[in-house]
């Protein structure tokens, strides 16, 4: 069904370069509702579908201007330092439509001492935490720990892309975190406030949900890989790989989490004055006693978005749409109810230093396989030739009749692929395969 007020075809301007936006344009692309998709800045693979327009994603007042100056119904925010800087307050003072959450609303993912107060309040279920904004209160709270109350894990409040978590196994490497992070200024101003909160052990989910600040669709789940190196070692990344859905949210864990997480949360917001609209990702840590919550992000994850979109049968615009004309509660979503996966090509160093500028070879040798998709993240053209221009480069995304099909499917496209340096991890959906073998 159609909730859009507009009924005429939308030109819809999708803002980022990442895998998640490849993955999101490549869905609006289908949509019966679009006339034109353009999107700022992309990236090489996005601008073999959609028109890509070189404005970086970094300052709402120059999307704004694009937005108006293209004419462009509709616009979908993907990075989250956008929507902290404000670009939906931007927007809407001027009459133009965005999906997304105001800039208070964003303070979930863009302070994470505000998120962990908030859960404490109104009693959303997440790790004991301590906040911290000088250096001497946080090492004298490390020091008065005992031994056996490590591992610790040290978080910058502030975005840091994914990377400003440190878990630390002994007072003197969260020591060390909290001097990384708040003297040297690792994540820059991210880090003049920390978080340090206890330990989870569990299997992580990703819970997306729109929400249109009355009713929540959740999504299909989710599993991401934060770890750079295969068996999860190394540091933490945005996300090496993905699969969809997480067989370790049961229906039982699913309806804790909306019973615990959000629908307390939706309303939390509301009754703080920043209700919130948008997508809501819940990165979960599913304990022996139920779901807790690791951090709340305000926008699509990536990769999750790309095994998400493979999966997704409804048409977003639609979704879109009744998010911002709260009529949710009139859509349904429709899934394919087969697993995809999706195995993260990277530069190798990545998350730290790395080099640009490979030639990336085989890409064509997979056209025309509907059941693979393969969502550029960090490329560029030059001189006619597609190079590597970022840490993630590929999200290689494929559906399979179960796991292991889907994964099987995946990595015979990552083999076909080759660049100098390339990186990716060998066990992205292991965690699913050996569930369903076990089945
Ligand atoms: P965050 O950005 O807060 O989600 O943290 C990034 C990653 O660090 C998570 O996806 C987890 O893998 C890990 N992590 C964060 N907080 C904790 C915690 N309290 N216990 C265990 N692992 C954590
Ligand atoms: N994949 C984790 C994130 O999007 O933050």
């Amino acid at each position: 069904m159609t909730t859009g007020t507009n009924a005429t075809p939308l030109k819809v301007l999708v803002v980022g370069s990442g895998g998640r936006e490849h993955a999101l344009v490549w869905k609006i692309r289908q949509s019966p509702r679009t006339r034109e998709v353009l999107c700022a800045p992309g990236n090489a693979g996005i601008a073999s579908i959609a028109r890509c327009v070189d404005v970086s994603a970094d300052d709402p007042a120059k999307i704004l201007a694009l937005a108006v100056n293209e004419g462009v119904d509709l616009t979908i925010v993907g990075p989250e330092a956008l929507l902290c800087a404000g670009i939906v307050d931007l927007f809407q003072e001027k009459g133009l439509r965005i999906f997304g959450p105001t800039r208070k609303a964003a303070m979930l993912e863009g302070s994470k001492v505000w998120a962990k107060k908030l859960m404490n309040q109104y009693r959303i279920p997440t790790a004991a935490f301590r906040a911290f904004a000088a250096v001497k209160d946080a090492r004298d709270y490390i020091r008065s720990r005992s031994s056996d109350q490590f591992p610790v894990v040290v978080k910058a409040s502030g975005l840091a892309s994914g990377k400003g978590v440190v878990i630390c196994p002994t007072e003197k490497e969260a020591t060390a975190a909290v001097l990384q992070i708040m003297e040297e200024r690792r994540f820059g101003d991210a880090g003049s406030e920390i978080v340090i909160e206890e330990f989870l052990k569990g299997e992580e989910a990703s819970i997306l949900a729109l929400t249109d600040g009355k009713t929540i669709a959740v999504l299909e789940t989710a599993q991401d890989y934060k770890q750079a190196l295969t068996g999860d070692r190394g540091p933490n990344t945005g996300g090496m790989g993905a699969y969809s859905p997480a067989p370790v949210v049961t229906p039982k864990i699913a309806r804790q989490v909306d019973a615990e997480v959000l629908v307390p949360l939706v309303h939390a917001m509301y009754r703080e004055g920043c209700k919130y609209k948008g997508l809501l990702y819940a990165g979960l840590m599913i304990t022996k006693s139920g779901p807790k919550v690791l951090e709340f992000n305000v926008r699509f994850g990536d990769p999750e978005t790309q095994p998400l979109m493979m999966r997704l049968r409804t048409d977003l615009i639609d979704l879109i749409e009744a998010v911002i004309d709260g009529k949710l509660d009139q859509v349904e979503m429709d899934w394919d109810p087969r697993p995809a996966v999706c195995v993260v090509m990277a530069s190798r160093g990545y998350p730290e230093k790395y080099d640009t500028g490979q030639a990336i070879h085989g890409l064509d040798t997979l056209a025309g396989q509907s059941d693979v998709q393969v969502f550029h993240a960090g490329t560029a053209r030059r001189n006619n030739q597609l190079v590597t221009a970022g840490g993630r480069v590929l999200g290689v995304t494929a559906l399979g009749k179960d796991f292991l099909g889907a994964k099987e499917r995946a990595y015979a496209a990552v083999r076909a692929i080759s660049f100098d340096r390339c990186h990716y991890r060998t066990d992205i959906g292991d965690r699913a395969v050996i569930r369903d073998l076990g089945d």
